[in-house]
């Protein structure tokens, strides 16, 4: 064991919350360690969602993490939402004067990592036996380094960024702990393709054999995801009937889905839950670690770095000011978002998704809910403000 070392603030998990907290505490004069189980290449080779609201951009951008986005991502001023074999576009710029972002998590990660080497933060990928103790008093954070040395640093504030098996929300007795879930009959499979796009903008599509979400990550390489069931046996969809299922349901209108050479898939789960204590004593829970929604909407990562965002605000003044009661103000601030964010990923949801035992009265009731949408400015403009993010 090496001699405690202190740093300000210890954050487990350098996904893209802990990395950029780790940044925006640096440019506020905070220095933090970043500790993370998995090694900075699996982060970087994991395929997760892909869409960025504008605040998300401006993040990135304004708070100097790079400007990387703004030339490989692709802005997106609208989607379609496609049922009866009919496409119908909801134009973000003129609805709300706003777009959103495809710029994949993985590549927010790199540049967050890329930017935390650069400004010569303390991140330490490939640690086990991650360990917090006396968070509520004067926390001590403890792990084996990747050379196999345990080592001690204790921390006036802990920051738990470790995903939805957290290890860190442990560590509030669940006799406090909020917690408010829903599930879901659906998952979604979804695969990587080398193929070319099959439109400008991402189509979600409603229909009568399920939903399917059709997205792109480069000129030859495509995203696209398919209702399945919670239990799905990924060995019961071989490539061609990927296809056939993903051509079906967004077949009409002359609509061509181009196909291609499946290069990846795999079962994503849906599940909404919210931890409300997302502060106890010295420890604070930030994105996945306090709250996820269902991939519909692509919410997840905007949420997360929106938390950021607040604790970045919060966690200076606390620390001028001594008073870790302050801290409280970080869940009510953003638990605002949170929850505005798990209504429309749960609406997204179970507007698009088909009811697993046929209810006819629901694939209806849906039919009417989407013609609500696109029949009017009036109708379309809450996705459209939704989607592209909340003003802060
Ligand atoms: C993607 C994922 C989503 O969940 C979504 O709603 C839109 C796009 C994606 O991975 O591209």
């Amino acid at each position: 064991m090496t001699a405690a070392q202190r740093r300000t603030v210890a954050i487990v998990g350098a996904g893209p919350a802990g990395l950029m907290l780790s940044h925006l505490l640096w440019r506020r004069g905070i220095d933090s360690i970043v500790v993370e189980e998995r090694s900075r290449h699996e982060i970087e080779t994991a395929n997760r969602a892909g869409i960025l609201e504008a605040g998300a951009v401006s993040m990135l951008v304004d708070e100097g993490v790079s400007d990387r986005v703004l030339r490989d991502g692709h802005e997106h001023d609208g989607i379609e939402l496609r049922f009866r074999g009919r496409g119908h576009r909801i134009d973000f710029r003129d609805l709300v004067d706003a777009a959103v972002w495809l710029y994949p998590q993985q590549d927010v990660f790199a540049d967050l990592a890329d930017a935390r080497a650069r400004d010569g933060g303390d991140v330490r990928f490939e640690v086990s036996e991650v360990a917090v103790v006396d968070h509520l008093t004067a926390p001590v954070l403890s792990f084996t380094d990747s050379e196999g040395e345990r080592q001690e640093v204790r921390a006036d504030i802990v920051v738990g960024a470790d995903g939805s098996r957290s290890y860190c929300r442990g560590l509030v007795p669940a006799s406090e702990r909020r917690e408010y879930f829903t599930t879901y009959p659906y998952a979604w499979l979804g695969i990587l393709a080398d193929a070319p796009p099959s439109a400008p903008e991402l189509i979600y599509a409603h229909s009568d054999r399920g939903f399917a979400l059709i997205s792109q990550r480069t000129p030859t390489v495509q995203r696209m995801y398919l209702q399945v069931s919670p239990d799905e046996d990924i060995a019961q969809w071989p490539d061609d009937r990927i296809w056939e299922e993903l051509v079906a349901r967004t077949a009409g209108d002359g609509f061509e889905l181009r196909t291609g050479t499946i290069t990846e898939k795999s079962v994503l789960p849906f599940r909404s839950y919210v931890d409300e204590t997302m502060r106890h004593g010295r420890l604070l829970l930030v994105g996945d670690a306090a709250h996820t929604v269902p991939p519909t909407g692509a919410k997840g990562l905007n949420l997360a770095l929106t938390d950021v965002a607040v604790l970045a605000d919060v966690i200076p003044r606390a620390l001028a000011t001594g008073d870790t009661d302050a801290l409280d103000e970080y869940a009510e601030r953003a638990l605002d978002r949170i929850w505005k964010a798990e209504s429309f990923s749960y609406w997204m949801t179970q507007m698009l998704h088909l009811s697993p035992d046929g209810d006819a009265f629901d694939a209806r009731r849906q039919i009417g809910e989407l013609r609500r949408i696109v029949s009017s400015d009036r109708g379309s403009a809450y996705l459209a403000e939704a989607y592209t993010g909340w003003p802060r």
